[in-house]
């Protein structure tokens, strides 16, 4: 894309164009994929793809604030979103502090908050004070020591109707689009239909306004693990491992360098 979307703009593609968002979390990347992003997320996964962690728990402000600098270096005509860490959101006084320290140090455009009802306060009290906020709904990687691994939401009655909630509560509260992640399909596709902002999925289905997805998954890069709702884009680990191979078999038999490479 070659010029920033504004809020307005992103909240017209209800509707119209799906929103095309991705993670980054350096500037190397960010500037690869700005031209194919509307919206860049700096999301808190990075705990998980950059810095190997099991969940995103320990995510610190500080590690946010580092990467989305590097983001918005790389990518500085996107859209840049940075999530706001576990613990860095709990009242609303402290997700103020936090995300205006978000804001003053780094060119973000907004952030993200996992939560619904729960954290309608929170998303009102941040965007009555000029803090843009993207809500993120169903399953909510925050909470997955306290739900005991990371649950598909939607399934029964009683998760589709607070599910709904969220979203109303989210969009009422001011946020200008919202995430909803791993769902049944069916009911985000209500959720979708009963909000007037974007709702982005990442494992929610296709009928949705945008689809999100973490850039070493879609880039085939994370071997460990592929989720359901990944489509692997590039068997990016292989061609790296095979040129790497390469590099070193060619340093071992002096291959490399040669006359071009050499001063
Ligand atoms: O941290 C992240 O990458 C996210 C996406 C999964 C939406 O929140």
């Amino acid at each position: 894309m070659s010029k920033k979307l504004t809020i307005t703009a992103i909240k017209k593609r209800k509707g119209e164009k799906p929103l095309v968002m991705i993670t980054a979390y350096d500037a190397l990347f960010a500037k690869l994929l700005e031209p194919s992003a509307d919206m860049i997320l700096v999301g808190d996964s990075l705990n998980m793809s950059f810095a190997g962690r099991n969940d995103t728990i320990s995510t610190t402000l500080e590690q946010m604030i580092y990467h989305t600098n590097a983001v918005c270096k790389g990518a500085p005509n996107s859209f840049v979103i940075c999530d706001m860490p576990f613990g860095t959101y709990t009242c609303k006084e402290d997700a103020l502090h936090n995300a205006i320290k978000v804001f003053q140090k780094t060119p973000a455009d907004s952030v993200k908050i996992e939560g619904g009802t729960d954290k309608a306060e929170i998303i009102q009290h941040l965007t009555e004070n000029g803090i843009a906020v993207c809500g993120h709904i169903g399953l909510l990687p925050q909470s997955v020591r306290s739900e005991g691994g990371y649950k598909v939401k939607g399934k029964s009655a009683d998760e589709r109707e607070q599910l709904l909630k969220d979203a109303k509560a989210v969009e009422e509260a001011g946020a200008f689009c919202m995430v909803i992640e791993g769902t049944k399909a069916e009911v985000a596709k209500e959720v979708a239909q009963s909000v007037t902002i974007p709702v982005i999925g990442i494992g929610a289905g296709a009928d949705v306004d945008g689809q999100v997805l973490v850039f070493s998954d879609m880039l085939g890069f994370f071997e460990e693990f592929t989720p359901k709702f990944v489509k692997k884009y590039l068997e990016g680990a292989t061609l790296v491992k095979k040129a790497l191979q390469e590099y070193a078999d060619e340093v071992v038999n002096r291959k490399f360098p040669t006359e071009e490479h050499i001063y």
